[in-house]
């Protein structure tokens, strides 16, 4: 099981083959183009590649089956906070009480943001999209913290870690209320960190606000869920553009905006946009899935579908759960609930779907949670992304720390063969 051969042009080349702690295995095909003289292999969207060994996130598409550290996901949703996972997937371990709550006072002690950053935010236009707008902000906070984090020293990456994990929630909130035309708020040192994240979402400037244990336990549940999930698109950058040795907040910025993208974090706003298009056209929801299933149609189903789960999406079945729940403590009713759940019912008893293994992912229900909370749509995103900082900065860490060569994918070239130069007057 340690080797396997590719055969090229009547010679036969043989290589490693790589497994990890759960019985995946890789070949290793490091020496494959010194070894035959220029023979690459190419896979369109890296759908069979490995990029790296990582030890923070196991994820099994075919039983749906998502970890984070060895913990189970369910598990962490219904028993952990969003803060002990962020110590969980950064660090390695679930933290004591005593290692959470000097984390969560480092973390205070840096929620500050400079005041200059406000005048970039004022730069934008209320209508800015505000991934943008934390994408730039988050670039931005370079300038005011420019020294690169030393990787080599234990001190200099936990201070970065930590100025990031206070930071970001700040810049999320100020987004949000940029666009509703609020005056900032920095949170209170006196609530736990997620609670901190509601007010500063929330709060109005001329009330106490008074914190509603519902909305903080679905969207602790949430970012937790968002957390990590291996090497998907978004990860993938980060840990690409932190391969060039380009800072922790750059590296993130970047994530940030391969995250926007509609095939990817952007299909939690894309789903509740096609919902309440279904909803207006009637709610006919088979008219929506024969369009899905139409080549010669765009349409795609958001929120169903996915890259690695050939099943279920665990996360998508947590979330459909909390829904539910979440709709029903806040006595909100939201057609587009109904539905979600009819076009899923109908989607897993279509063949098109069931062969294709199209299943609902993680952004299907979680949009219909965030409006329940009041969370404008186009935010959806930035509280995938608020959910997902975590795991970007554990998988930054691992990368850097194990010191992963700079990312350079070769390609098949299709274009011209060698021609003259031709003078303008020639052409
Ligand atoms: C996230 O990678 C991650 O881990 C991502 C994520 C995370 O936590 O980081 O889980 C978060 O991004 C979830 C995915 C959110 N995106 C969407 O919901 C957008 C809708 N889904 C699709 O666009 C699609 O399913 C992807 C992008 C998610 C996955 O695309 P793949 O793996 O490249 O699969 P594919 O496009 O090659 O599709 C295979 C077949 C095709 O049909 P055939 O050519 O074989 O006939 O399935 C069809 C596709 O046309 N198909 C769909 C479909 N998704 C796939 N048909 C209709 N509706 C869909 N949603």
């Amino acid at each position: 099981m340690d080797k396997a051969s590719i055969s090229f042009n009547n010679k036969t080349y043989e290589f490693p083959v790589v497994s990890g702690t759960e019985n995946e295995y890789g070949i290793d095909i490091s020496s494959l183009r010194k070894d035959s003289g220029g023979l690459i292999t190419f896979d369109r969207g890296f759908k069979n590649t490995g990029s790296c060994k990582s030890s923070i996130t196991f994820l099994d598409g075919e039983n749906s089956i998502l970890r984070y550290r060895g913990y189970s996901i369910e598990d962490l949703a219904d028993k952990a906070s969003f803060l002990e996972v962020t110590y969980l997937l950064i660090f390695g371990e679930l933290p004591t009480k005593d290692q959470l709550d000097k984390f969560h006072a480092d973390i205070k002690d840096e929620s500050h943001v400079d005041e200059e950053m406000k005048k970039i935010l004022d730069g934008f236009p209320r209508s800015a999209h505000p991934m943008g707008v934390v994408s730039s902000l988050t670039s931005a906070l370079i300038a005011f913290n420019p020294s690169s984090v030393n990787i080599e020293s234990d001190e200099d990456m936990y201070n970065a870690i930590v100025k990031l994990v206070a930071k970001f929630p700040v810049l999320c909130s100020w987004a949000l209320r940029k666009k509703l035309g609020r005056p900032l708020d920095y949170g209170d040192d006196n609530l736990d960190f997620v609670e901190n994240i509601v007010k500063m979402m929330f709060k109005k400037p001329n009330q106490e606000y008074k914190i509603n244990p519902i909305v903080v336990n679905a969207l602790n549940k949430l970012l937790i869920l968002h957390a990590d999930h291996e090497q998907n698109c978004s990860t993938s950058t980060v840990r690409i553009v932190g391969s060039s040795h380009a800072g922790l907040f750059a590296s993130i910025s970047a994530g940030v905006s391969a995250l926007w993208g509609p095939l990817h974090g952007g299909a939690n706003q894309a789903v509740i946009e096609m919902l309440e298009g279904i909803k207006k056209d009637g709610g006919d929801t088979k008219k929506y899935l024969e369009k899905a299933k139409d080549k010669d149609d765009p349409f795609r189903l958001m929120g169903f579908g996915h890259r690695v789960y050939k099943n279920y999406d665990p996360r998508a079945k947590v979330i459909k759960r909390s829904a539910d729940e979440v709709l029903n403590d806040l006595g909100v009713k939201d057609e587009v609930l109904d539905i979600a759940k009819g076009l899923e019912e109908e989607a897993l008893k279509d063949d098109y779907f069931v062969q294709r293994k199209l299943y609902p992912n993680v952004d299907f229900y979680s949009g219909i949670i965030y409006r329940a909370l009041g969370i404008p749509v186009d935010m959806f995103t930035v509280m995938f992304a608020l959910g997902r900082l975590p795991g970007w900065i554990a998988q930054w860490r691992e990368m850097r720390q194990t010191k992963e060569p700079i990312g350079r994918p070769r390609q098949i070239y299709t274009g011209e063969n060698h021609r003259e130069f031709k003078s303008i007057n020639n052409r």
